[in-house]
Parts: structure tokens; C-alpha cells; sequence
């Protein structure tokens, strides 16, 4: 059986879809089959690895308004090992719509299920906040993955999220566990970064993975380039630390995946 993990945080820019993208990489890397299903309808997961109105055949939304089949917006990447479910990028009234299709809190465990024993990761990438498709990928997760950015306000929506959590797990997904916080775009030398890295360490010290990525100014080309930075440019310090965060995950579910 694989394994099924949300990168949430309710907060804008800390990395979750970067994080998404790069372990997704790495894990296919590794020949373990991932799958990366981008729920976000800003589609910053599917834009960075390259796929817009032009390339899309269907998403999520298409299987939740049963106009699709799941196995059908499954999309190759051109990375071994590494399929994607895209997400169409959307307009407010597309989203007000769309957001209407999830109602049904299993929609997304049920479709997902026919499929994941397919796969050894599934990844979803998610919005910056709780409801909606977040609410449905708790719902269908078996852990939930937390990148926060040394400020103030992670710290804040980490209880937020880990209030979330426990009521999901209490009402609709008994089995769902926390796979572990980690420090993104991360600046070793500056105040502010050791005091948060130190807060967190007081706050959720069980929790911390111990791999941290540090701050890369090489972030930039990912856009330009379509493809996940560990592609592109795998020695530079983000995308090493990548590859140990993976590496770290990978250890921690040596049972589960194998
Ligand atoms: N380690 C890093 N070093 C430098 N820049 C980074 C790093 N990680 C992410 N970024 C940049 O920070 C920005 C936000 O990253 P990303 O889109 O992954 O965050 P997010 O949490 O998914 O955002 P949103 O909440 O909007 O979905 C992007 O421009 C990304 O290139
Ligand atoms: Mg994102």
C-alpha cells in the first residue's frame, strides 16, 4: 500500500507547492511511482511543471462532477515515475462554482482510493487555507506534510492546522497522522529565522523534521524552466536539502511504501 500525504498550511508563500513538486521529483527518482494531484485553483503546481489550458484533457473537478474518470486526467510529466493530476487555472466565478462540487467531504478519498494502490506516494498540493479542497484532502490523507517560513504568522496557522487536524481525525479520518513540520527558505544567520526555528523547536519538538531548505536564489529559473528545481539545477543548496527532506520521509516510511 502507498502512501497518501497533503503539504498544507493555511498561510500564502511558504513553500507548499515548491515543497509538493521537488519531494514529488525525488520520490519518483527514487523509482517509487508518485503521483502529484495539484488542488490549488491558482494551479501553481501544474503551471510549474508545465501544463496550461492548452495541455490539461481534465481535472479533479472533472471527476467530482463525474464528466471524467479518475484514471483519465491522469496526466504523464515526462519524469519517470512522476504522474499529475493538473488543475485547470481558475477565475473567481469558476472557482465560486467549483467550490459548490465539494460538498460530499469523501469526494476526493473515494476517487483517490480506486487509483492509489496504483502508486507508492500520492501527493496534494494544496490551497492556502482549510476549507474546500483542503477539507477534502485531510479527509483522504493518511498524514499531512507542514513547510512554514520563519515568521510569526506559520507559527499562528500551525495551531490553526493542528486544530483542524485533530477535528478531522475525530470525525471523518481516524488513521490521519502529522508527517512533520520543516523550515522553508531558510536563512541561517538572521535573528529572526533562529528565533522561530527555536519556537517551533519548544512548540512541536516531536514534530520537526530535522532537514531544513535554506533560502536558494536559484528558486527564480524554476519558473522559467517548467520543471522542478532538483531537475534543473540538483546541486544547488535547495534542491540538495530536497533530497534529504525525501530521504528523511522516506526513511520514516520505510514500512508503509516498501
Ligand atoms: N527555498 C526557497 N528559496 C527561495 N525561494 C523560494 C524557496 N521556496 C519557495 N520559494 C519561492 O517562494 C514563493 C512561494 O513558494 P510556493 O509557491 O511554493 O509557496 P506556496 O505555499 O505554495 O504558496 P501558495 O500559498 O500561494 O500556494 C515562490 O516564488 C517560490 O519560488
Ligand atoms: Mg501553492
Amino acid at each position: 500500500m502507498g502512501k497518501i500525504i497533503s503539504i498544507i498550511l493555511p498561510k500564502g508563500g511558504v513553500g507548499k507547492t515548491t515543497s509538493a513538486v521537488n519531494l514529488a521529483y525525488n520520490f519518483a527518482l527514487k523509482n517509487y511511482k508518485t503521483l502529484l494531484v495539484d488542488l490549488d485553483p491558482t494551479a501553481s503546481c501544474s503551471m510549474s511543471l508545465g501544463f496550461n489550458h492548452e495541455n490539461i484533457f481534465g481535472d479533479i473537478f472533472d471527476v467530482f462532477s463525474y464528466s471524467k474518470s479518475i484514471e483519465s486526467v491522469i496526466h504523464t510529466t515526462g519524469i519517470d515515475n512522476l504522474d499529475c493530476i493538473p488543475q485547470m487555472k481558475l477565475n473567481a466565478v469558476e472557482e465560486g462554482r467549483q467550490s459548490k462540487l465539494v460538498s460530499n467531504e469523501y469526494l476526493l478519498r473515494n476517487v483517490i482510493s480506486t487509483i492509489s494502490s496504483k502508486y507508492k506516494f500520492v501527493l496534494f498540493d494544496c490551497p492556502p487555507y482549510l476549507f474546500g479542497s483542503t477539507n477534502l484532502a485531510l479527509i483522504a490523507s493518511d498524514s499531512v506534510l507542514i513547510p512554514i517560513r520563519t515568521d510569526e504568522y506559520s507559527l499562528e496557522a500551525i495551531d490553526d492546522l493542528l486544530i483542524r487536524i485533530e477535528y478531522i481525525s475525530k470525525r471523518y479520518n481516524r488513521d490521519l497522522s502529522i508527517e512533520g513540520i520543516f523550515l522553508t527558505s531558510y536563512e541561517k544567520n538572521i535573528r529572526a529565522s533562529y528565533k522561530i526555528k527555536t519556537k517551533l523547536y519548544e512548540n512541536y519538538s516531536d514534530l520537526v523534521l530535522s532537514k531544513s531548505i535554506p533560502k536558494d536564489a536559484n528558486m527564480m529559473s524554476v519558473t522559467f524552466n517548467k520543471k522542478p528545481l532538483c531537475l534543473i539545477n540538483p546541486s544547488s543548496r535547495a534542491a540538495i536539502a530536497y533530497k534529504e527532506l525525501a530521504d528523511e520521509i522516506l526513511i520514516r516510511n520505510e514500512s508503509a511504501v516498501f
